[in-house]
C-alpha cells in the first residue's frame, strides 16, 4: 500500500488509482496503487529525472543504498551535487535509510494567473512536475514522497509524508542538504542570532558561512547564480542553512521552546525548498517561482486590500524628536496627527501611520510587552475623532500594534483590537515584534512563560492567525520583526508587506548604518522573498548632525530610486513633512511614483554592486526606472526597449549631480526632462552611493 492519506494535499497521491510504476527492467507498468499489496512494491533502480520546460535545468532523484538523494544541473553543469533528503524524529523511526524509490508520476503545467496587486499583474506558472515515492520495502507504509516542480528559473520540492493513524511526529532534524560544488561566493546574513533578520550582509566564500538565513544567494565559480529559499511556510518552522562540512549546507529549523523543531499530527507536508538558478544575477530577480509555489488566493474578493503610499508619526521617534510614550514630546497626539493628515491629503497620500497611540509605551517598552493595551488610547490621542477627520480628507489612519514580542498578550486582545480598528475604518495595521531572537513570549496552557523564535513553528502559526483575524475584518497586515516572506501573499493577499531585514530605521540609531552596498545587496537576497516595508525617502540625510556616527549613507537621488528598486505595494514617505516641504522639487517624484505595477523587470545588476529596475504602472502607460549603486560611481547605458515601441515618452529624470557623493556631498541632484522612445539608450551617471529615479510619461511629450 502506498499511502492511505486523505488530506487534500495528498489527493494527488491518494487519487493515484492508476499509478505509473516503472519496473526495474524499465518497462512502464500501470498498477492499482491503493490495492498494491505491501510485498509487491517494485523498486526502481533508475534515477527519476525531470527538466525545466526550456530544458536548461535538470534534476535527478534517487536512492543511494537506501538513502534518498537529489542533484541539479544547469546548462549541463552540476549546480547542486548529490544531496541527501530525509527526516529524523523523536520516538518514531527516522526516514533516512532503507528507503527505495518505488513509484513516480509526472505532470506538466502552464497557466497564467492574475495578482490582485503586485510587481506584475500577470504571472506565468510554467513547470514540469514529478512526484517520487520513497518507501521502506520491509515496512511499506514508511517513507515519503518528493514532489518537485521545475521551472525555467529554478525548482522547488517538498516532502509529502504519510503518517498512519494520525500519529504524532516530532521532527528533530530535517535532512535536506544543498551540496554546492567547487568554489562558491555567498551573500548571506547570520541565522539564529539575537537580531532576527536585521543584519548587514556578508559577502564571503562559502567556507566562511556559518548559519545563514534564506534567501541565501550564491554564485558558483565562473558559473550561475543560485538562491536557496523556501515557499509556502505554513505550520512548520522556518528553514535556515547550517554548513555541515565543506560545501554542504544542511537544513536547520528553528526549535520550539520544547526543543522540538516541528510538531505534526498525521500526514504532513513541508514548505517547498526552492533553488533559483540563473545565468546572470538579475535572472534571480526576474523569477516568480516563490509565488507560483504558493496556493492561490483563499480570501476571494480582496478589492479591499489597497496598495498605496503613506506618511506617519514614526521617523520622529527614531531621531528622538518625538517619543512613543506619553510626555512633552509624545508623537501620537491629536494635534500632530491632524497635521500629518493634512500633509497626506495635500500631497496625495492614502494613509497616516501613528505609532505610540496606545497605552503601554511608557517605561522600558522593549521589555514590557505584557503591558501593551491594544484598545486604549493615550488621553491626548482621539482615535475616533481623527479617523473621522481623515475620512473627510480622504486619508486613512494606519493602525499600529507593537507587541514587544509578547505574543500571548497580543493574541488575548487581538480580536477586540481589530474590531476597534474596523469600527473606525482602519484597513491596514503595522504590527511589531521587537524582542531578541528566541525571545518571543508565549504563556502556555499551564501559565508558564515559554520563549520562542521569530521564525519557529509557533511564530509561523501566530502570523497566520493574525492575518486570518485581520482578513475577517478586511484589514491588511504589515509586520515588522516578522517571519520571513515565503510568498504567502498569494494565498492571503492581505499580508501586504513586511520588514524582515535592516530597513531605514538603522540609519537613525547611532549603530553602524546601512552602507552604500546594502540596497544593491538586498535586491538580490531579501527581496527575492517578497515585498519589504523599507520606509524610504529620507531627505535630511544627517538627522543626527554632520558628526553623528549614524547617518543615511546615500545620495538624495538614491532615496528616490528606492521607491522603484525596493518593491512594496505600500511605500512610506518616511521623513518629516518639513523636510519634504523644503525640497518640493525632489519630493515630486515621491508624489508621482505608484506602488502597484503592471510589469516589473530587473534590467542590469550585480549582487552588492548595482541594480536597475523598470516597472510599468498598473492600469496606466507610464514607466518608472530606479537605479542604485554601492560606493562605486557608475556610468550606465540603459536600452529603453522595455517600453512600447510606437510611443514617445517624456523622461522626468532625478539623477545625482556631477559632484554628488554619499559621503562628502550627498544632496546635489539634477532634475531634468528628455524626450525618449524605446529605441533609445539612456546614459545615466550614478555617483558614489548614488542612484537615479525616472518617470517616463507616455505620449505627452
Ligand atoms: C521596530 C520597527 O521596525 C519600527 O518601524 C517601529 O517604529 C518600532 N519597532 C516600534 O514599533
Ligand atoms: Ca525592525
Amino acid at each position: 500500500m502506498l499511502c492511505s492519506a486523505t488530506k487534500s494535499w495528498l489527493g494527488g497521491v491518494a487519487a493515484l488509482s492508476s499509478l505509473l510504476v516503472v519496473s526495474c527492467s524499465g518497462e512502464p507498468a500501470v498498477t492499482d496503487a491503493a490495492s498494491t499489496p505491501a510485498q509487491a512494491l517494485t523498486i526502481i533502480e533508475e534515477r527519476a529525472e525531470i527538466s525545466s520546460p526550456d530544458g536548461l535545468i535538470t534534476a535527478e532523484i534517487w536512492s543511494e543504498n537506501g538513502a534518498p538523494h537529489y542533484r541539479v544541473m544547469f546548462d549541463g553543469s552540476e549546480t547542486i551535487a548529490a544531496s541527501a533528503l530525509g527526516f529524523r524524529f523523536a520516538e518514531a523511526a527516522n526516514l533516512e535509510n532503507g528507503l527505495q524509490l518505488v513509484a513516480m508520476e509526472r505532470d506538466t503545467h502552464d497557466e497564467t494567473w492574475e495578482q490582485p496587486w503586485g510587481e506584475r499583474r500577470l504571472v506565468r506558472d510554467h513547470h514540469n512536475e514529478i512526484l517520487v515515492q520513497f518507501r521502506d520495502p520491509s515496512a511499506p507504509e514508511t517513507g515519503f514522497d518528493i514532489r518537485m516542480r521545475v521551472f525555467d528559473t529554478g525548482l522547488g520540492f517538498r516532502y509529502e509524508v504519510p503518517v498512519a493513524n494520525d500519529e504524532h511526529r516530532a521532527i528533530t532534524n530535517e535532512l535536506t542538504h544543498f551540496n554546492l560544488p567547487g568554489q562558491v561566493q555567498a551573500w548571506w546574513i547570520p541565522a539564529a542570532g539575537w537580531n532576527r533578520y536585521e543584519y548587514l550582509y556578508h559577502e564571503t566564500d562559502l567556507q566562511e558561512v556559518d548559519r545563514a538565513h534564506t534567501p541565501f544567494t550564491a554564485q558558483l565559480e565562473n558559473g550561475p547564480y543560485l538562491a536557496i529559499h523556501e515557499a509556502a511556510l505554513v505550520d512548520y518552522s522556518g528553514m535556515y542553512l547550517d554548513r555541515d562540512r565543506d560545501g554542504i549546507m544542511g537544513t536547520d529549523l528553528a526549535p520550539g521552546s520544547d526543543g522540538i523543531l516541528v510538531h505534526k499530527d498525521g500526514d504532513f507536508i513541508t514548505p517547498w525548498r526552492t533553488i533559483q538558478i540563473a545565468a546572470d544575477a538579475v535572472g534571480l530577480i526576474n523569477s516568480d517561482i516563490i509565488l507560483n509555489l504558493n496556493e492561490p488566493n483563499q480570501l476571494g474578493d480582496v478589492s479591499w486590500v489597497e496598495p498605496g503610499k503613506y506618511v506617519g508619526i514614526w521617523w520622529g521617534m527614531h531621531i528622538r524628536t518625538f517619543s512613543w510614550g506619553s510626555g512633552p514630546i509624545h508623537g501620537a497626539t491629536t494635534e500632530n496627527t491632524r497635521e500629518y493628515i493634512d500633509f497626506a491629503a495635500d500631497n496625495g497620500f492614502d494613509g497616516v501611520l501613528v505609532e505610540g497611540w496606545n497605552i503601554g509605551w511608557d517605561g522600558d517598552w522593549f521589555r514590557n510587552g505584557a503591558l501593551f493595551n491594544f484598545t486604549e488610547s493615550y488621553p491626548d490621542f482621539d482615535l475616533q475623532g481623527l479617523a473621522a477627520y481623515g475620512a473627510e480628507r480622504d486619508v486613512r489612519l494606519i493602525g499600529h500594534h507593537e507587541t514587544s514580542g509578547h505574543v500571548t498578550n497580543y493574541e488575548n486582545q487581538m480580536e477586540d483590537a481589530f474590531d476597534l480598528y474596523q469600527s473606525v475604518g482602519i484597513t491596514q495595521v503595522k504590527t511589531g515584534y521587537v524582542a531578541d531572537g528566541g525571545d518571543l513570549i508565549r504563556i502556555d496552557e499551564n501559565g508558564h512563560e515559554r520563549r520562542e523564535w521569530h521564525y519557529g513553528q509557533y511564530a509561523v502559526n501566530h502570523h497566520a492567525r493574525v492575518v486570518s483575524e485581520a482578513a475577517e475584518r478586511q484589514i491588511s497586515i504589515n509586520p515588522h520583526e516578522p517571519v520571513k516572506d515565503t510568498g504567502l501573499r498569494r494565498t492571503w493577499p492581505n499580508w501586504i508587506s513586511r520588514e524582515g531585514a535592516r530597513g531605514q530605521e538603522f540609519n537613525a540609531w547611532g549603530v553602524p548604518p546601512n552602507g552604500p552596498d546594502h540596497v544593491p545587496t538586498l535586491a538580490f537576497t531579501r527581496m527575492l522573498s517578497g515585498p519589504m516595508d523599507f520606509t524610504p525617502g529620507i531627505f535630511n540625510l544627517m538627522p543626527g548632525g554632520e558628526d553623528a556616527a549614524s547617518r543615511v549613507e546615500t545620495t538624495l537621488a538614491k532615496q528616490l530610486a528606492l521607491y522603484v528598486v525596493i518593491y512594496s505595494p505600500i511605500q512610506m514617505a518616511a521623513d518629516l513633512p518639513e523636510h519634504y516641504e523644503a525640497r518640493t522639487d525632489a519630493f515630486q517624484f515621491i508624489r508621482d511614483v505608484p506602488t502597484d505595477w503592471e510589469h516589473s523587470v530587473a534590467l542590469q545588476g550585480e549582487v552588492g554592486e548595482f541594480v536597475v529596475f523598470a516597472r510599468q504602472e498598473r492600469n496606466a502607460e507610464d514607466w518608472y526606472l530606479g537605479a542604485v549603486t554601492d560606493e562605486v560611481a557608475r556610468d550606465l547605458s540603459i536600452p529603453l526597449d522595455f517600453m512600447e515601441a510606437d510611443q514617445t515618452y517624456t523622461a522626468q529624470i532625478y539623477r545625482d549631480g556631477e559632484d554628488a557623493d554619499w559621503d562628502t556631498n550627498p544632496y546635489p541632484i539634477v532634475i531634468e526632462e528628455r524626450q525618449v522612445s524605446a529605441s533609445d539608450v539612456l546614459d545615466i551617471y550614478l555617483a558614489p552611493g548614488g542612484g537615479a529615479a525616472i518617470r517616463f510619461v507616455a505620449g505627452r511629450g
